[in-house]
């Protein structure tokens, strides 16, 4: 049974499998995006109705760029029509959206409509929904290294300016200006894969991990229920001792 009392605070996942739940229906990969749209959607609805305070989901990796021109603006247009589609429900539930990765880069009109959705839920108190979009953990870090180097030239900081974990983690994307993210308490990889790729990597130094073989457009409300059951089974020590 789910403990109401101990649902994560911060939960992140890394959304994987689109590709593979389309392939076993001889479908586009693309449709395989649109279901996971749809898995999207019913998880920001349960974050929600459990209380979670912070979701993040891995939407578009650094390195996703490598793959076809039609799969990348695919996965585009769906961010578009989500957006344009979930904008009113996502305000009724409370809702703030917030973006961690640099998506100055990607197609104007997707940026634009993400730029309307940040603005438009910016003052909601509920969930907070994080889209890591663009988004890789190496690049974060050293961004956030160059951001630090700037802000000592500029005299925004000092020129002793020790580095500490507290100040690198607040030029990361999840410490920005726009508030903190904590780290995720927990972190879901759908379809089978046991890796990062590249996601969150200072920020998961004492996530719990849970991975499961259903693929992401299959993570029912239900998985997502018996994945929160198993973290709450762990037993988390931060290296001390009980
Ligand atoms: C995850 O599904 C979504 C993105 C990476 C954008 P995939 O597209 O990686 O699906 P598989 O891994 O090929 O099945
Ligand atoms: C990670 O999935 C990125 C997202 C879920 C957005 P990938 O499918 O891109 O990762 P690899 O290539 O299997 O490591
Ligand atoms: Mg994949």
């Amino acid at each position: 049974m789910l403990d109401m009392n101990r649902i994560p605070a911060s939960i992140a996942i890394i959304m994987d499998g689109n590709g593979r739940w389309a392939k076993k229906r001889f479908l586009p990969r693309v449709a395989g995006h649109n279901a996971g749209m749809l898995a999207m959607k019913e998880i920001i609805k349960t974050s929600s109705t459990l209380g979670v305070k912070h979701l993040t989901v891995y939407a578009f990796s650094t390195e996703n760029w490598k793959r076809s021109d039609e799969e990348v603006s695919g996965i585009f247009k769906l961010l578009v029509k989500y957006v344009d589609s979930e904008l009113e429900e996502l305000n009724a539930n409370n809702v703030r959206v917030r973006i961690l990765g640099d998506y100055s880069v990607i197609p104007e009109e997707a940026r634009n409509r993400i730029e309307k959705s940040l603005a438009a839920t910016a003052s909601n108190t509920g969930l907070q929904f994080n889209i890591a979009l663009n988004y890789g953990s190496r690049a974060e870090i050293v961004r956030a290294v160059n951001r630090i180097n700037e802000d000592i030239r500029e005299g925004v900081l000092g020129e002793d300016t020790e580095i500490t974990e507290e100040l690198l983690s607040r030029y990361l994307y999840t410490g920005d200006e726009n508030g903190n993210i904590p780290d995720p308490d927990l972190i879901i990889r759908t379809s089978g894969e046991e890796r990062l790729s590249n996601f969150l990597l200072w920020q998961s130094a004492y996530s719990e991990f849970v991975f499961t073989d259903v693929l992401w457009p299959d993570f029912t409300p239900e998985e997502f229920k018996k994945t929160i059951e198993v973290y709450q089974n762990r037993d988390r020590r931060f290296g001390g001792r009980k």
